[in-house]
């Protein structure tokens, strides 16, 4: 994502109440920052957040917490999370690699990874966020017999992503190799690559 650095966006998300930089003293504590006991769904690299703002519409009955270490790509989420208004989303500016100090034991009920990077170099394969070195961190802060769900336009990532799954191991629900429009909040990637008239790759897995 080749965003243009933008000076303002730190001080634009700080005035924002549903914006939290890098919040260690929530850990454990999101329910009540929602002030509810409703099921929170993650997306981890949440980009400019328009999936988790469609699916908190859809969805009112679940908190959804939106990812992200950008600050370019999430000032555009955080204006959309203030003008909806929407009482079950909330986004955080942090890095995936750090979900144990911001999580709790379990208290995530779902996790999104939609387009991450696709890290084709096998040097780089330890920064995908399917990768196991990321499947271990969700697995503590994840529920037991709680999803993952990924997405990606990337062929060979996905079916890398398989592997790690199967090998992990964690439960293959579902996979989807052209995935519907129709089944999909579609993400700003994913309206991208679609455009282009690329399939995109889906996968549904349990721990
Ligand atoms: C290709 S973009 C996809 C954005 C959005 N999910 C979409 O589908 O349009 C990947 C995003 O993941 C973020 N990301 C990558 N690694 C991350 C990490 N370790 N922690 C937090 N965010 C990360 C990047 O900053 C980027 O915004």
């Amino acid at each position: 994502m080749r965003l243009r650095f933008k000076a303002n966006a730190i001080p634009e998300m700080k005035e924002n109440p549903k914006i939290f930089f890098y919040p260690r003293d929530k850990r454990g504590k999101w329910s009540e920052v929602f002030g509810n006991t409703n099921p929170i769904y993650l997306e981890v690299g949440a980009g400019k957040g328009d999936f988790v703002i469609e699916m908190a519409k859809k969805h009112p009955e679940i908190n959804f917490i939106a990812l992200e270490m950008n600050t370019n790509a999430f000032v555009i989420a955080s204006r959309k999370i203030k003008e909806e208004e929407l009482a079950n989303v909330i986004g955080l500016i942090d890095h995936a690699e750090d979900l144990r100090d911001i999580f709790g034991k379990k208290e995530i009920d779902r996790i999104f990874i939609n387009f991450s990077t696709p890290w084709p170099k096998t040097k780089h394969h330890k920064r995908r966020l399917s990768h196991p070195r990321f499947l271990n961190i969700y697995k503590d802060i994840i529920k037991d017999s709680g999803i993952i769900e990924q997405k990606t336009d990337d062929k060979d990532f996905f079916l890398d992503s398989l592997e790690y799954y199967k090998e992990f191991p964690l439960q293959i629900l579902e996979i989807d190799y052209k995935l519907d429009m129709e089944k999909s909040i579609v993400t700003e990637y994913e309206k991208k690559w679609r455009d282009r008239g690329k399939d995109i790759y889906y996968c549904k897995v349990k721990l």
